[in-house]
Order: structure tokens, then C-alpha cells, then sequence
């Protein structure tokens, strides 16, 4: 059997996103290494910095650049002396249009005591499943009679029925896959021809799924049922626009914008993933280790379900259930006084204590030449992977929209006490990863 190896391309960004990118790669490298893999991390130093050192904020060639990985974790752009639509154009809009990652899923789960500012959130647990290439963010339109006063601006929508029934086609496999109810928001009770299109085809769509429980709601009267009724939520297909509004709203149920994780795809799987965290750069606290990195790492578990890495998404769940429940573990923004670090060393430490039982397992299975001794030395070099883990992108796939701590309240439950009390101390990871490294490192499990 051959070796995995994942090969991503680390955007940090500005701001909190570096910290979080930061924070992350450590836990997503453990976890790989867990299953006998190993994490080979490119730094990219695109964003606003360089913006204002080069004039790019990133090459022009910049989707092509990325096509050469499995996949890409980002964090965020965006800084008080730059233009916000600069970065926000120049890098996030042409990935996912130039990658044609059509499809941006958004998980919207209540880890169970993480605050949230709405009363009962309970069991929530539903994934906005949002169109991410045209809409209102199609960038066509223009100003004119600048300077005379009477200034106007024309922001042009686009809505092709070919990419509603791309996007609408996955909302409705992926309902389909949670045996969950799926809502189409609309609004063309107001805008009668893009959202009538978007009726019209989420009709069609929804013909080929009879056994998918579906319904149209406008999006203003979405908004109150997001915090009304949240629980009757599965998946919730929307354009880009409402997709984004709604997808922060969603974020606020899950404890706010620093738990909130997110996916770029092809409809069909296939090709490079983006991998984000829905927040942006949060100039306002970055620099100050508030930064809470759990939507960014969570972001990470999807990657690493989408490149077949599934069993370590799932230790990866597993730490921040772990991590969420200790309430010395937590950021501000979540209620706690912990350390962006802090939060990091917790997160390493559970996904190692984690691993421990699995390699042990794998040796006696798979590997009875080695010994446990060795199988460490050898971590993250030439093992082999977890049957889970092998490659096989076809059945990977369907549970990329698989929400962030699905499973892992039990199994981290499963954790002995001891296990618990071992996990409480540990090497800070959030220094000296690969994303501090120039260029193609290997993250190493420090
Ligand atoms: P934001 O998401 O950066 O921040 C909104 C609020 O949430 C702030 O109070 C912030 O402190 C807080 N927050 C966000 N993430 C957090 C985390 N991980 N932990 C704790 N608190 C967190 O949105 P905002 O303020 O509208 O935008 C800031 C910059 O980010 C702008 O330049 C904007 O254009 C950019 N942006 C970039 C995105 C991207 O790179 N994909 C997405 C959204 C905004
Ligand atoms: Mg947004």
C-alpha cells in the first residue's frame, strides 16, 4: 500500500486569519499522522500584506497555482488600510469562480453548552448549502456621473439555471444523505425573474428526490425561522447572497462566527476544495489571542473528509467536542478567557490522546511487524493508512457537508477520565508550525 500524503496550500490572510490558520494545522497534521499519513503544508503569503508590498494580493495565475494541491485552508482578508472589496475580489471571489468550487457548505451545529445568544438551541443542526459563483456577486455593473451629485450605481444579478441546478442538486443529495427536510429560500415574490428562475428549477431538481421533504420560504420570513424554529432546519439552499446573510445568522446558533466552518466545492466533488471559516479577519481583536481558531479547524475536519481523510476528520470532531466542553478551553467570544494558543494546545493534546488507541489498533491489525515504538518513530513517514482513510473520493464525497461534531459528542465521552486529565497539558502548537515555514514544509506534530 502506498503512503498518504495531503498537500495543502496554507492561505493565512490578515488579521486573525494566520492565528487561526495557525492554530489549525498542528491538529489537522496530528490527526492525519494518526491514521499513518502524513500533512505537507505550502505556505502562501497571499492577502493584503502583500497587497501592499507588491500591489497583488495575489498572482494573477492564482487558481492554477492551487490546482497543484489537494487541497486549500484559508483564513481570512481583509485590514483597516486596504479596500475591503480588494481582497475580498482579488483572492476569495476569483478561487472560487476560477476553481468553480460552485458550491459553498456552510454546517450550522450547537455543540451542546457553548452560549449562544438565542434561548434554546438545543440539538440544532442543519448546513446552509449556498450558490458561490454568480447572484448578486457576479461583479457585473458600474457607476456613472460620478462627482455630479447625482452618482448611480448598477449592480447586476446573475442566476443561470445551470448553476441553481448544480448547487440545487447537491442540496438536495446531501438531504437526501441526512434523511433531513431541505428548504429552497426565495424571494421572488420581489425579484421576479432571478428568484421565479430559482423556483422554477429547484422545482425541476426536487422532481428527481420524491423522497426529500422540501419547501420554498422567502428569505425575510427564512431569518425569523432560523431563530424561531431552528430545529426544523436540515439543509437550506440559498443563492449567494442570501446564503451569505443567512450563513452568519446560522453561525450565531452555533455560539457565533468563531465556530462556524465552511466548505468550497465542485458540485461534483471533484477538484481542489477551499476550506474557510466563515468569519473574516476580525481586524478588531486580532493580535490580541482572542481569536477563537475552532471554525477554522472545523473547517479542517471538512478538508480533510473531502480528501478522503475521513477517520481523521472525525478525531479531529472528536478534539473539539473535547475542547468545547472544557470550560478552561474556551475564547471570549464563547464565554471562557482562554488563549487562541491555549485553545490550540488543548485541541493537540485531545486529538493525540486520541490517536494513541487507534495506532495500537491499526498495529495489531494491519502491521503486526511493527512494534508500537516503531510505529512512533515512523509516525507521519511511510505507515500504512487507516482502512477508513484510504483514498476513494467517490464515496467521500457525499459527507463533505458533514457538520462539525456529528458523532463526537459521544465519542468523546468515550474518553477515560484519565484520558481526560492526560490531554490537560501539553506543548503549545500555535509556534513553530508549518505555517510559520517559508515554503513546503512538513507539519510536524510537535
Ligand atoms: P468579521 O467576521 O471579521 O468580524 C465580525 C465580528 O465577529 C467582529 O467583532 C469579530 O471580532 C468577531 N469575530 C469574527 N471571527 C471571530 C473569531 N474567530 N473569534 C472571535 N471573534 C470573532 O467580519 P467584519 O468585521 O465584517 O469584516 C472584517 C474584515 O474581514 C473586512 O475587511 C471584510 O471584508 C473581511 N471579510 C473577509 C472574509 C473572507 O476572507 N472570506 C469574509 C468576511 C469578511
Ligand atoms: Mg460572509
Amino acid at each position: 500500500m502506498t503512503e498518504r500524503v495531503l498537500r495543502l496550500a496554507a492561505i493565512g490572510g490578515d488579521g486573525i486569519g494566520p492565528e487561526v490558520v495557525a492554530a489549525t494545522l498542528p491538529v489537522l497534521a496530528a490527526a492525519v499522522e494518526g491514521g499513518g499519513g502524513t500533512l505537507v503544508v505550502s505556505d502562501l503569503d497571499w492577502g493584503g500584506e502583500r497587497y501592499l508590498r507588491t500591489g497583488e494580493v495575489a498572482p494573477a495565475d492564482a487558481p492554477d497555482i492551487v490546482r497543484n494541491f489537494d487541497a486549500v485552508l484559508f483564513g481570512a482578508v481583509g485590514r483597516y488600510d486596504v479596500p475591503d472589496d480588494i481582497p475580498v475580489w482579488d483572492l476569495v471571489i476569483r478561487l472560487r469562480q476560477g476553481l468553480q468550487l460552485a458550491v459553498n457548505v456552510r454546517p450550522v451545529h450547537a455543540f451542546p453548552g457553548v452560549p449562544s445568544p438565542v434561548r434554546d438551541v438545543e440539538g440544532v443542526d442543519f448546513v446552509v448549502v449556498r450558490e458561490n459563483t454568480e447572484g448578486e456577486y457576479a461583479g457585473i455593473g458600474g457607476r456613472a456621473h460620478g462627482g455630479t451629485g447625482a452618482e448611480i450605481a448598477v449592480e447586476v444579478a446573475v442566476h443561470s439555471a445551470a448553476a441553481i441546478r448544480r448547487v440545487a442538486g447537491y442540496a438536495f443529495q446531501e438531504a437526501r444523505r441526512r434523511s433531513a427536510p431541505l428548504v429552497a429560500v426565495s424571494k421572488s415574490n420581489a425579484m421576479r425573474h432571478g428568484y421565479a428562475l430559482w423556483d422554477q428549477v429547484v422545482a425541476e431538481v426536487a422532481a428527481g428526490f420524491p423522497d426529500v421533504a422540501w419547501e420554498r420560504v422567502f428569505v425575510d420570513a427564512m431569518a425569523a425561522r432560523m431563530i424561531e424554529r431552528p430545529r426544523s432546519l436540515g439543509v437550506v439552499l440559498a443563492s449567494n447572497l442570501f446564503g451569505d446573510i443567512l450563513s452568519d445568522l446560522g453561525a450565531v446558533l452555533g455560539g457565533g462566527l468563531g465556530m462556524a466552518p465552511s466548505a468550497n466545492i465542485c458540485a461534483d466533488g471533484s477538484g481542489v476544495g477551499l476550506f474557510e471559516p466563515v468569519h473574516g479577519s476580525a481586524p478588531d481583536i486580532a493580535g490580541s489571542g482572542a481569536a477563537n481558531p475552532l471554525g477554522c479547524v472545523l473547517s479542517g475536519a471538512m478538508l480533510l473528509d473531502h480528501t478522503g481523510f475521513a477517520a481523521a476528520a472525525a478525531r479531529v470532531r472528536d478534539a473539539v467536542a473535547v475542547t468545547v466542553a472544557d470550560l478552561t478551553a474556551r475564547t471570549p467570544d464563547i464565554g471562557g478567557r482562554a488563549t487562541t494558543a491555549q485553545v490550540a494546545a488543548r485541541l493537540l493534546d485531545a486529538v493525540t490522546a486520541r490517536r494513541r488507541p487507534a495506532r495500537s489498533e491499526r498495529d495489531s491489525v494491519g502491521r503486526p511487524g511493527l512494534t508500537a515504538r516503531e510505529a512512533g518513530t515512523r509516525a507521519g513517514m511511510t505507515q500504512t493508512p487507516d482502512a477508513e482513510d484510504q483514498p476513494d473520493r467517490a464515496t467521500t464525497v457525499g459527507e463533505t457537508g458533514g457538520l462539525p461534531g456529528r458523532n463526537a459528542a459521544p465519542e468523546a465521552s468515550q474518553l477515560s477520565e484519565d484520558e481526560m486529565a492526560d490531554t490537560v497539558s501539553g506543548a503549545g502548537p500555535a509556534g513553530g508550525t508549518a505555517a510559520d515555514e517559508p515554503e513546503s514544509s512538513t507539519a510536524g506534530n510537535g
